[in-house]
This record gives C-alpha cells, sequence and structure tokens, in this order.
C-alpha cells in the first residue's frame, strides 16, 4: 500500500502484518533492538490481528480481526521538543488526536463524535475508538508510542460501536481510504502543533468534550467522593466541584468514574 503523504512523517516506513501481540508493543521491542536511531520517526505498523491488545492500566483491548484498524506510529519527542515533560506532551497528544479522529469521522462518514477524556473517542455514549500513548526511553532518545483502535465494522460487544453502525453517508469503509486520510490529517495535526502551541487546539477540543459537567467519582485520601467536572486544567487535572460547594482539582486515574 502506498502512502501519499503531503510532508513526509508517516509512511515512509510502513509495516504491515498479519497477526502480532500488539503493534504497540512490536514498536517498543523493535525500539529495544535496533543498534542505533534505525527507526524513523513517523514509523507505522498496522496489524489485521492482536492477540495480546491492552489499552491504559494495561486493560485489555479487545478487537476482532479484520473489523477494528489496530495500528501504532513511532514519534520521536525531539520533534514536540517545546514541551516541558512527557507528561502534558502525551496529553496534548492525546487530545489532538482524539480531536482529529472526532473531525475525520464527521468529514468523512457524517458521524457525531465527542472526546471522552483522557484517550477514547465516543459516538452516543459508546466508544469508537481508544488511543494509547507510551512514552519510551532508549538509547538517550525520547519516543512516543501511539496506538490507535478504531472501530470500522460491527462487533459483537455491546459497549463499542462502529463506523459502521454510525455512518450517516454512503462513503465506503475500507482499511486503505482510513488509513491513508485518517494518517494525513493526524499528520497535518502534528505539524500545526509543533509549528504553533496546544493553545490553537484547545477550544475546538473543549467543544467536543464530553465529560464537562458530567458527574465524577473520585477518591482523595482513600475517600469516595462525588463532584461535577468544571473544566479541564491546563496540567490536564479535572476542576471538580464537591457536594459541599467546593472547587478542587482532581487527577484523572483508574478509579475516576464519570458518569456520562
Ligand atoms: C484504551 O482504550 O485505553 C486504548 C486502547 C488502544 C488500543 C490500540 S490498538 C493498537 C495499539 N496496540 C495496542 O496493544 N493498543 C493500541
Amino acid at each position: 500500500m502506498k502512502i501519499i503523504s503531503k510532508t513526509g512523517l508517516f509512511g515512509s516506513d510502513f509495516v504491515f502484518l498479519k497477526k502480532i501481540n500488539s503493534t504497540n508493543l512490536f514498536l517498543k521491542e523493535k525500539l529495544a533492538q535496533q543498534k542505533k536511531n534505525f527507526l524513523k520517526n513517523g514509523t507505522t505498523v498496522w496489524a489485521w490481528e492482536q492477540t495480546q491488545g491492552y489499552g491504559r492500566y494495561n486493560r485489555k483491548w479487545q478487537s476482532q480481526n479484520g473489523k477494528t484498524a489496530t495500528f501504532s506510529f513511532l514519534l520521536e519527542s525531539f520533534f514536540f521538543k517545546k514541551q516541558s515533560n512527557n507528561f502534558i506532551l502525551s496529553c496534548h497528544l492525546n487530545q489532538i488526536i482524539a480531536l482529529t479522529i472526532v473531525l475525520f469521522l464527521k468529514k468523512q462518514f457524517n458521524i457525531k463524535a465527542e472526546i471522552k477524556f483522557p484517550n477514547d473517542v465516543y459516538v452516543n455514549k459508546k466508544k469508537i475508538c481508544g488511543i494509547l500513548i507510551e512514552n519510551i526511553s532508549e538509547k538517550k532518545n525520547d519516543y512516543c508510542i501511539v496506538g490507535i483502535g478504531l472501530n470500522l465494522f460491527s462487533l459483537q460487544n455491546d459497549d463499542f460501536c462502529s463506523i459502521e453502525k454510525e455512518k450517516k453517508n454512503s462513503t465506503k469503509i475500507s482499511f486503505s481510504f482510513i488509513f491513508k486520510e485518517l494518517l494525513n490529517d493526524l499528520q497535518d495535526a502534528f505539524f500545526f502543533y509543533c509549528q504553533n502551541d496546544y493553545f490553537f487546539f484547545k477550544k475546538k477540543i473543549n467543544n467536543h468534550q464530553m465529560i464537562l459537567n458530567k458527574e465524577v467519582i473520585f477518591y482523595q485520601d482513600e475517600e469516595k467522593q462525588h463532584g461535577k467536572i468544571i473544566a479541564i486544567n491546563d496540567d490536564f487535572s479535572l476542576l471538580v466541584k464537591t457536594l459541599s460547594k467546593k472547587q478542587i482539582n482532581v487527577f484523572y486515574d483508574d478509579r475516576c468514574q464519570i458518569n456520562l
């Protein structure tokens, strides 16, 4: 498959695998094995089948063969060197990728999707896409491995939705179309981010953010608390109004539950 890339970031090195444990693991292993900095910025790995796909907090990511677009790409952090630390960089990338996917689904399939902070895209309260960013240091270089699982065709699991189920136009769903168009859109977004700032995405991201004004359950000093999410702060903590009307900052973790 030839990727026509305007800027040359993605597609210069592209691997298609029929079956692999996980596309993120594949890139991690290749990074660890390489003698010099051999893997190019933007190297992209796409798999038909993943046997050990995973998401945040090591949760199992289930996908049915050929029904979900499962792919990962490598980004060298120097590319985004303006960012002060890896945590902020991966939060920015997570939100920018989620926004790009929301806009892509609207443009190509007339699907109204939303960003579910911190790393998912939802349609009608069901997950259509998950994003996993891992920061890796290897041979004195810092990398982000970005994994994306986007459901193209209907799955058996009712917690998920797919482009096939939600699309509102007659555009055909094909792997090569999704791959080429989505990678180009992501590439454009990354270049825009490098040349400008996260600030330029912030308003648009907030306009598509589904967790604002939603109820959240979180833990503070091991105590279960309830509140309402008012905003996402610049350090990516949540600004929450508690039941006692106090405003506090809460860092999202695996125990946070947001009632959508
Ligand atoms: C999540 O839901 O927390 C993120 C899911 C990310 C899944 C993708 S599929 C391609 C890549 N390979 C993996 O093992 N995970 C990511």
